[in-house]
C-alpha cells in the first residue's frame, strides 16, 4: 500500500505529455502575467481591515514580512519549475517528488486556493460595486450585499453571486480573456494604484503614523498572515512552464521581477493609505475609495472603482478558467471521477469541473466574509509552499533528474527558512480557518482512499 501511495510520477512522461505546447512566452509576457494575477482584490481591500484590526500603520512591515516569505517560496518554485517545466504547478511537483498521495494533497490544497481566491475576489468586487452605486446616490439593500452575518444585518452577498454566475456563462460560451486584454487590464490596475499613491502623497499627515506599532510585533506577524493573500498568484508563472522560451532563465526572472514590483507598490500604497487616514478609521471594505472621499476627492473615486473592478473581473475569469483546468487534470489522472476530466467538444471547457468550481465559489462568495476567505486561502497556500520548500531539499538528493537552471541560493538554509516562515504564518491564522481547512483536507483524504487510490495508476 505504501508503495502505491508514494509512487512517484515519471517526470519524463509529464514533459512528453506537454511537448505539444509551443514555446512562445517571453520574460516580459511572464512579468505581465505575474502582475496580472498577483494584483487582484487584496491590495484594494486588505490594507484597510488589516491596519485596523492587527497591524496599525506597521501594516507596511506586515507587507515586507509577507513579501520575504513569498520571495523565499518563489525561489523554491523557480527551482522546481526550471527542473520540471511541466503543467500542473505544485500538483505535478508534489507527484514527481513526493509521490501520488502527497501530490494529491497538494493538488487538493491548490483547488482550495483557486476556489477560495475567486470567492474572496468576488466579495471584494461586491464591496467596490456597492460603493460605486452609493456614489451615484443609489443604495443597494444592506442585507443583500454582505456575507451571512445576521448580527451585522447582512445575509447574502448578491453582487458577488451575480458576477460569478456571469463569468460562468462567459466561460461556458468559450469566452476567455485574451493575452492582449490581460495586458490592457494590467496597465489599468497599475495606473489606479500609481494614481492613488501620487494623489495620496499630498494628503499624508505624519501624526497618523503614531503609534506605529499599536498592536505590537505579534500584530504585525498576524497582519502578514493576512496580507500574504495579496501576493498570491505568482504561481501562474511556473504553471505555464511548458509554453515558456528558455524556462531555466525566464521563469525565475519572471517570478522575482513581478513579485518585486508588486511588493514595492503594495508597500508604498499601504504607507500612503495609513498616512492619509488614521488606522482606527479603516475598518471598511473599500479603503481606497474611502480614503479619497475622506480627503474630499469623491469625484475621482468613480475612475478608481472602475479600474479596480476591471482588474478583479479579469482575475476571476482567469482563475476560474485555471482552476477548472486543474480539476480537469485531477480527473484525467483518475484521482477524482473521470467526468471531471472530460472536455466539452465545442467550447473545449471541462464542464463538470467548471460547474463544481462555480457552485463552490458562489456558496463561499455569497455567504462567507472576505476576512475568513482570505485567511482560509492563505492556510492552504502556505501548506503547499511548505511542500515546495521541502521539495527542493528532496530534489537536491535525487541523482536521476536533470540539472536545474536555477538553484535556490544558500541551500539548505533558504528552503528551510522558507518552510519555517510559512509554518510560522500558518500558526497565526484564525482558529475558524484551521477548523475549516482541516475539514477540507479530511474530505480530500477520504476521496483519495475511497476513489483515487483504487483508480489512479
Ligand atoms: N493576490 C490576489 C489578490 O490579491 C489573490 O486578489
Amino acid at each position: 500500500m505504501l508503495k502505491k501511495i508514494f509512487k512517484k510520477a515519471d517526470y519524463k512522461q509529464y514533459i512528453a505529455d506537454d511537448s505539444h505546447f509551443s514555446k512562445t512566452l517571453t520574460k516580459n509576457n511572464l512579468i505581465a502575467m505575474g502582475i496580472g494575477s498577483i494584483i487582484g482584490t487584496g491590495i484594494f481591500i486588505l490594507p484597510g481591515i488589516v491596519a485596523y484590526s492587527t497591524s496599525g500603520p506597521a501594516i507596511t512591515v506586515s507587507f515586507i514580512l509577507a513579501a520575504v516569505v513569498c520571495v523565499l517560496a518563489a525561489m523554491c518554485f523557480a527551482e522546481l519549475a526550471s527542473t520540471f517545466p511541466v503543467a500542473g504547478s505544485t500538483y505535478s511537483y508534489g507527484s514527481i517528488i513526493f509521490g501520488q498521495f502527497p501530490g494529491w494533497i497538494v493538488g487538493w490544497a491548490l483547488c482550495l486556493e483557486y476556489i477560495l481566491g475567486v470567492a474572496a475576489v468576488s466579495s471584494g468586487f461586491s464591496a467596490y460595486f456597492v460603493s460605486m452605486f452609493n456614489n451615484f446616490g443609489i443604495h443597494l439593500p444592506h442585507g443583500l450585499t454582505g456575507p451571512f452575518i445576521p448580527s451585522e444585518g447582512t445575509y447574502i452577498n448578491l453582487p458577488s453571486i451575480i458576477v460569478l454566475v456571469l463569468i460562468y456563462f462567459l466561460l461556458r460560451r468559450g469566452v476567455q480573456s485574451s493575452a492582449h486584454m490581460n495586458t490592457i487590464v494590467v496597465f489599468i490596475k497599475l495606473a489606479v494604484i500609481i494614481a492613488f499613491i501620487i494623489i495620496g502623497l499630498f494628503y499624508i499627515k505624519p501624526t497618523n503614523y503614531h503609534p506605529y506599532f499599536p498592536m505590537g510585533g505579534m500584530g504585525v506577524v498576524k497582519g502578514a498572515a493576512l496580507v500574504f493573500f495579496a501576493y498570491l498568484g505568482f504561481d501562474v508563472i511556473p504553471s505555464s512552464a511548458p509554453e515558456v522560451k528558455d524556462p531555466q532563465k525566464n521563469i525565475p526572472a519572471g517570478i522575482m521581477i513581478s513579485l518585486a514590483i508588486c511588493a514595492a507598490l503594495y508597500l508604498i500604497m499601504a504607507a500612503v493609505l495609513t498616512g492619509m487616514i488614521n488606522y482606527t478609521k479603516l475598518n471598511v471594505a473599500d479603503p481606497v475609495v474611502f480614503a479619497l472621499k475622506e480627503v474630499g476627492l469623491s469625484k475621482i473615486t468613480f475612475l478608481i472603482s472602475i479600474g479596480a473592478l476591471a482588474g478583479m473581473f479579469t482575475m476571476m475569469l482567469n482563475t476560474i478558467y485555471g482552476g477548472s483546468r486543474l480539476v480537469y487534470a485531477l480527473g484525467r489522472d483518475k484521482l477524482i471521477p473521470e467526468a471531471f476530466g472530460k472536455l466539452d467538444k465545442k467550447s473545449k471547457m471541462p464542464m463538470t469541473s467548471l460547474n463544481a468550481i462555480t457552485v463552490l465559489a458562489v456558496l463561499l462568495g455569497g455567504f462567507v466574509s472576505m476576512k475568513e476567505l482570505t485567511s482560509l486561502v492563505n492556510i492552504g497556500t502556505l501548506l503547499s509552499f511548505v511542500f515546495v520548500s521541502i521539495g527542493v531539499i528532496k530534489l537536491r538528493r535525487r541523482t536521476d533528474v536533470p540539472e536545474s537552471g536555477f538553484k535556490v541560493p544558500f541551500y539548505p538554509w533558504f528552503p528551510a527558512l522558507s518552510a519555517g516562515l510559512c509554518i510560522l504564518l500558518m500558526t497565526q491564522v484564525s482558529i475558524n480557518s484551521w477548523i475549516a481547512s482541516i475539514g477540507w483536507f479530511a474530505i480530500g483524504i477520504v476521496i483519495y482512499f475511497v476513489y483515487g487510490y483504487q483508480k489512479a495508476e
